[in-house]
């Protein structure tokens, strides 16, 4: 696995590459690599010839300083990890290099979809997904972005993202990668303790039982039930909407297929997101 810190050793790899006519996938992350990343990985390597993982904390999507501070940084793991599942590339650059003096963010307008559930949570937050994801496309070019279905509305964005500056490539969403227990992974996790992660396994039960509910129920009724019985739970609601996956627009009277259900919530100091299907995309 090459290792690359500048734009410049960037290019160099990957340019005969492009020549080459070689399908790149790309993987962007923030490292604190788990089974979730791998997945992404893997499917990475089944659709294209070479694989390139970036990791940079991103510095302008963090509306909470302290949060930034706090996230996890594993880089000898991280780069282990890669080495192992057979990454090709991984790069690593520093915050003046994807934000030079004079950088601008390229603009989108994306309305509704980062103005509710986390874009009203961390105002600011998808701009900074927005200016680096798009940073990154531009400079790595790749075939084909993999991204995972917990960062269901990060996903809206990107896609709505691509569409409006029309940069080529292709999309792909790979399913949430889950601990036995049913907790969603996450870098996050790694701040849990023993006993929040036995407490945060609720967020997955809620969505199970909105799932089960959505079967009778609207989904409003489906909505209130799950948050009567996240109220037991030791974990602190941020939000619980079931919305539209799409627009992302609340759903209130009538279900559509692919009707989502999103939750962000505290376990102790550690604000966990996660989501479900609650109607299946093919029926309604
Ligand atoms: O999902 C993440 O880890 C980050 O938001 C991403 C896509 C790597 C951009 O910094």
């Amino acid at each position: 696995m090459v290792k690359l810190h500048s734009i410049k050793e960037l290019e160099d790899q990957l340019q005969p590459l492009r020549e080459k006519g070689y399908k790149v996938g790309f993987v962007p992350t923030m490292g604190a690599l788990h089974e979730g990343h791998i997945s992404l990985i893997k499917q990475a390597k089944l659709e294209c010839d070479h694989v390139i993982v970036s990791i940079f904390v991103n510095p302008t999507q963090f509306n909470n300083p302290k949060d930034l501070e706090q996230y996890p940084r594993t880089e000898s793991e991280d780069i282990a990890l890669l080495r192992q599942n057979g990454c090709d590339f991984v790069f690593l650059p520093s915050v003046s290099e994807m934000y030079p003096e004079g950088h601008k963010a390229e603009k989108v307008d994306l309305d509704h979809i980062e103005n509710t559930m986390e874009g009203k949570h961390r105002p600011g937050h998808f701009d900074g997904v927005v200016n680096i994801v798009s940073r990154f496309f531009r400079l790595v070019q790749p075939t084909k972005a993999y991204f995972g279905r917990k960062d269901f509305q990060q996903v809206a964005v990107v896609v709505e993202m691509v569409k409006q500056l029309k940069i080529p490539l292709e999309i792909v969403v790979v399913e949430t990668m889950r601990n036995p227990s049913g907790l969603a992974m996450s870098s996050r996790n790694l701040r849990l303790s023993e006993q929040e992660l036995e407490q945060a396994v609720v967020i997955s039960q809620v969505l199970h039982k909105g799932q089960a509910w959505a079967k009778t129920y609207s989904p409003a009724n489906t909505l209130g039930k799950m948050k009567r019985y996240f109220e037991d739970s030791a974990l602190k609601l941020e939000y619980l909407q079931i919305v539209h996956p799409e627009t992302l627009n609340d759903l209130n009277q009538y279900w559509v297929p692919g009707a989502t259900a999103c939750i962000a919530a505290f376990c102790g100091e550690v604000r966990l997101i996660d989501n479900m299907e609650l109607v299946p995309l093919e029926e309604n």
